[in-house]
Parts: structure tokens; sequence; C-alpha cells
């Protein structure tokens, strides 16, 4: 069915139910309707009820002829349902032919799903609901909607059916987190900024070691999500030193005793920064990509696997990264040496199993290390490079597999 059709669809209803108090069951009449609407005398009045109206602002009057849109009946089993739907969740749901929440019912948490209920049931609502749901598999990302439930009303508020209009917010959604979160790591950087793209650089081997874990089917928690979000999330690891006091920070000798007990608190206080991360993994980084595969890392002393892999993936990755670069208090390792020290502490500092996937991918950080080397250039220039990588990297990083 057209955009078009969509909104003579409602009309057609609208036109059907103010005229008409019999209750017809919505299942029963698309089909007629349908028809109808090629008989629908456009130059007739149009219906000025509230529930048109905005049924026609939302579909009617919309210039996009592909919205997602499904049509419920008054017992909520879908009816009908756009080609934008099943191009929209194609790769999440495999039928659309059953009541709605036997498809979308696991987007929903209990709390949720008794608001949406309540709306769509009680006239003080309107007998509508706008919520986000959020759909997943194990092989896809996730997929944010705001979805609007509309009523078909008759004349006796007797609810016949639905219009559910999907929009796609997964983009902006993910945006405004990374933008968010984005400026708080920017203004880590601004207290210590011998790092220059330290953190982007984690972030890129991060993601590089988690790809080939999931495309080697070697850790079951392992989903597109998890890679797209230590992509991210990473480069958040050090956010805790905003904290961090500057004459620690910028502190050209060895730090006391003392001294190091307070830099140690940037997990911590990376943690309390992320605390309002709706992803986990923010605060498993910054809190534990310290710890030691034997136990005797900080803050808490984890073992094996009770450090979570994220933070296992990432300690790996800060390590090489910390040592390929050259500091006030250290030479620059090359990547042999660096390559050894890692396959030197497997087992101690790294997850074992881990090292091994290192030194298969070694020549991969390799790359990421010397396509954004900082050099004495202004951070500018370091942004840009930043920026090319980006885009090179789609052609670099092995597509994950579905
Ligand atoms: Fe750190
Ligand atoms: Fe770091």
């Amino acid at each position: 069915m057209t955009m078009q059709g969509l909104g003579m669809l409602g009309k057609a209803m609208q036109k059907r139910n103010m005229g008409n108090n019999t209750h017809v069951p919505l299942n029963d009449s698309v089909n007629s309707i349908e028809k109808e609407l090629e008989e629908l005398n456009e130059t007739e009045e149009i219906p000025t009820s509230k529930e048109f109206v905005f049924l026609k602002n939302i579909i009617g009057n919309s210039n996009n002829p592909n919205l997602p849109i499904l049509v419920l009946d008054s017992d909520l089993t879908i009816i009908h349902t756009t080609p934008a739907v099943i191009r929209l969740f194609s790769q999440y749901y495999d039928s659309f032919s059953k009541p709605f929440f036997n498809v979308f019912g696991k987007c929903l948490e209990q709390a949720e799903l008794r608001e949406l209920l309540t709306g769509i049931k009680s006239h003080d609502s309107g007998f509508s609901w706008t919520g986000t749901l959020k759909h997943k598999t194990p092989s896809t990302t996730t997929l944010y909607t705001t979805t609007t439930f509309i009523p078909f009303l008759e004349e006796d508020e007797k609810v016949s059916g639905y219009v559910v209009y999907f929009s796609d917010i997964t983009r902006d959604h993910n945006n405004q987190l990374r933008a968010t979160f984005q400026g708080i790591m920017e203004a880590a950087k601004l207290k210590d900024n011998e790092t220059g793209l330290h953190n982007e650089r984690v972030g890129y081997y991060s993601k590089k070691m988690a790809e080939y874990l999931y495309n080697n089917k070697l850790y079951s928690q392992l989903d597109p999500d998890f890679i797209e979000n230590i992509a991210a999330l990473a480069a958040l690891h050090d956010v805790g030193k905003i904290g961090t006091p500057d004459y620690i920070l910028q502190k050209p000798g060895k730090l006391s005793e003392l001294e190091w007990e307070i830099m140690r608190e940037h997990t911590i206080n990376g943690t309390f920064i992320l605390s309002s991360h709706p992803v986990p993994m923010a605060k498993e980084i910054a809190l534990s990509h310290h710890e030691w595969w034997n136990g005797s890392g900080y803050p808490f002393m984890l073992e094996g696997t009770m450090i979570p892999l994220s933070a296992r993936i990432v300690t790996i990755a800060d390590v090489y990264d910390a040592l390929r670069m050259k500091r006030t208090y250290k030479k620059e390792f090359s990547h042999d040496e660096t390559v050894a020290h890692i396959s030197a502490g497997a087992g101690t500092q790294f997850d074992p199993a881990l090292v091994k996937v290192f030194l298969t991918i070694q020549h991969d950080f390799n790359e990421i290390w010397n396509l954004l080397r900082d050099s004495d250039d202004i951070e500018e220039d370091m942004r840009d490079r930043s920026m090319e990588f980006s885009a090179k990297e789609e052609t670099l990083i092995t597509p994950v597999q579905e």
C-alpha cells in the first residue's frame, strides 16, 4: 500500500466509523476498505475529529512514501504491514502476521508493557502511547525506534484498531550518547595532554581484537553490539584522570607511593563519571583496565575471568600503545619489543587466551600505530589524521560475519 493509500485508509476507516455506530472488526474490513479507497470521493468534506487530524498529520500529509506503519485490529493483531516495516525489521523478526506482542513483546520491560497497555486502553491518554522500543538479536546491533500507537475511534469511543508508527532513532540515539561522552573525554585530555591520540588508538586496537574474537566465535557473549561498544568505550578508559591532581599527572619524575595511590583512583573516578552511561561496559573498562590476570592489579585485585572480557581486551590494547609511545619518563618501544613484553606477560598481567589472539593479529596493531602515531605537530593535525583513519579503517577491518 502506498503512503497515499494509508492516508486514504485512515480516511476510509474514519468515514466508516463515523457513519456507522456498529463495531466492524478491522481484520474483517481492511481488504474491503482498500477497495473502497478507489471509490472514495476526494471532494467530500474531510472529517475534522481530533483523531483524524492527528492521523492525517502523521500519515496523510507525510512526503515520505516509505513510512514504517502497522495496522492492528482491536485485539492488537497485526493485520497490515507496510513494506517499510519489513525493510526496517528484516534482520530482527521473521513474521508480522501475529498478535503485536508476539512479535514485539520482548522489546519491552514489564513496566513499559504495563504503561503501553494502560495508555492504549485509557481515555485519559487518548487511547494512544509513544515510547522507545529496543530491538535486538544475537547477530545484530541494537535498533531503537520511537513507536507510536494511534487509535481508530468510533463515535462511542470504542477503539476499532490502531495504527502503529515506527521511527528509527538509532543513529541519533548513538550519536547523542557518543557526543556527550566524547566531551568528557576531551575534558580529560586537557588535563593529560601528553597522551595525543592514545585513547583513539586504544579504541581501534580493542575493536580489532573484538572483531577477531567474534568472527572466530571464541566467546559466546560477543555480539555486534559488543564490537560497536568497545570501539567507542575503550577510548574512555582513563576518563577518571579528570579527577587526578595536575601535579601528579604532570610530574616529570617518579611518583611517590602516596602519589601512586592517588593515581590509581582514576579507575574508581572513571566509574563514577560513567555511572550514568547506559552500557555497563563503559564502567567495566574504566574500573578494571588495570586489573591483572593473576590478581595483582588494581583497584580490586580481581583475578582471571572475574575481570570483564572488555577490560581484559582494553588492558592489552592500552599497554601496547603506552609502550609504543615516547613519554618523558620512557623511550619509545619498537613493535617487536612491545610484542615480546606482552607475550611475556601472558598469564601474569594479561589473559593468556587473549595474548594468543594478540600474537595472531599483532600486525594490525602495528598498522594502527603507524597510521595514527603522534607527531610533534599541533593537535588539529592529529584530529585530521584520526578522521582520515576512520575512513580508511572501513577498508582495513574485516567485515563482521552475520
Ligand atoms: Fe588507566
Ligand atoms: Fe591509557
